[in-house]
């Protein structure tokens, strides 16, 4: 039996969209809804109780649309809220969070460096994670807002871009860190040059395509999934429309999408 409902995604804005991507490349037949919760970014100066609220929120209206499956593509979001939803929403929620526990069995030097926003860096989640799975390795953290900037206005290239991401990635260099975890959905746009400032040799993790799997996993569980035909995804953002779909032909190679402006 195949579950013809979408499947809801959401993050503050665009970083979500990294996700997406994977979710769509692995899950071509399901149809997916994405909420760029663009009026509301960022979430990573938001407090525990907002971002609660407003995620409740979110997945209220992806609900309305009849979403089978939430994934919060967003770690800020899935670290502070995703224990929330779950407990009182019945759908499956999958979260993303940042990949330490990947990054402690692949460091040599013992450092790893881990870009988040301030809400995730603050977050009690990440701190048990690294306690239960990382111990012994120094997470170093830093928060890095300007880069979730630089993407949220379509820059990834060029020479300012490049100036950026050296000074918040450099001094993770400069201690030692042999692996970067990119612990925001934003930052994936940006890994060509982050890819290019630290060298050949830092490994640069991103854990979208294991969401895609996890994803389906929990779909086959719950015996959601949908094998019907490729369908591109229907997008609803909180801002501008004009502004989102420039972003998103920039990014997705979707000049043409069905977007939405909302009022959730
Ligand atoms: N993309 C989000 C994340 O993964 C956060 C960006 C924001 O601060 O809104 O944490």
């Amino acid at each position: 039996m195949s579950d013809r409902r979408p499947i809801g995604v959401f993050d503050s804005g665009l970083g979500g969209l990294t996700v997406l991507r994977e979710v769509v490349s692995q899950l071509p037949g399901e149809q997916c809804l994405y909420v760029a919760d663009e009026r509301e970014a960022p979430y990573g100066t938001k407090t525990v109780e907002a971002l609660r609220a407003r995620t409740e929120q979110v997945a209220n209206f992806l609900l309305a649309h009849d979403a089978k499956a939430i994934v919060v593509a967003c770690n800020t979001a899935s670290l502070t809220a995703l224990a929330h939803l779950r407990s009182i929403f019945t759908v499956p929620f999958i979260g993303i969070v940042p990949a330490v526990k990947l990054a402690a069995t692949l460091t040599h030097t013992g450092k790893v460096g881990v870009l988040v926003t301030s809400a995730t860096a603050h977050s009690e989640s990440l701190a048990q994670l690294i306690n239960s799975y990382a111990h012994g390795t120094q997470m170093i953290m830093h928060e890095c807002p300007e880069l979730v900037t630089l993407v949220e206005q379509g820059m990834l290239i060029g020479p300012l871009v490049e100036d950026s991401v050296r000074l918040e990635v450099g001094p993770l260099l400069t201690q030692g860190a042999d692996i970067l975890v990119l612990g925001c959905t934003h930052l994936p746009f940006l890994t060509e040059v982050i890819g290019r400032v630290c060298g050949p040799h830092v490994q640069l993790i991103d854990p979208a395509a294991a969401v895609a799997r996890q994803l389906r996993r929990v779909l086959e569980e719950h015996d959601l999934l949908n094998s019907g035909k490729k369908q591109p995804p229907a997008y609803f953002t909180t801002g501008d429309v004009e502004e989102f779909r420039l972003r998103l032909g920039q990014l997705m190679g979707e000049p043409n999408a069905n977007i939405q402006a909302i009022d959730v």
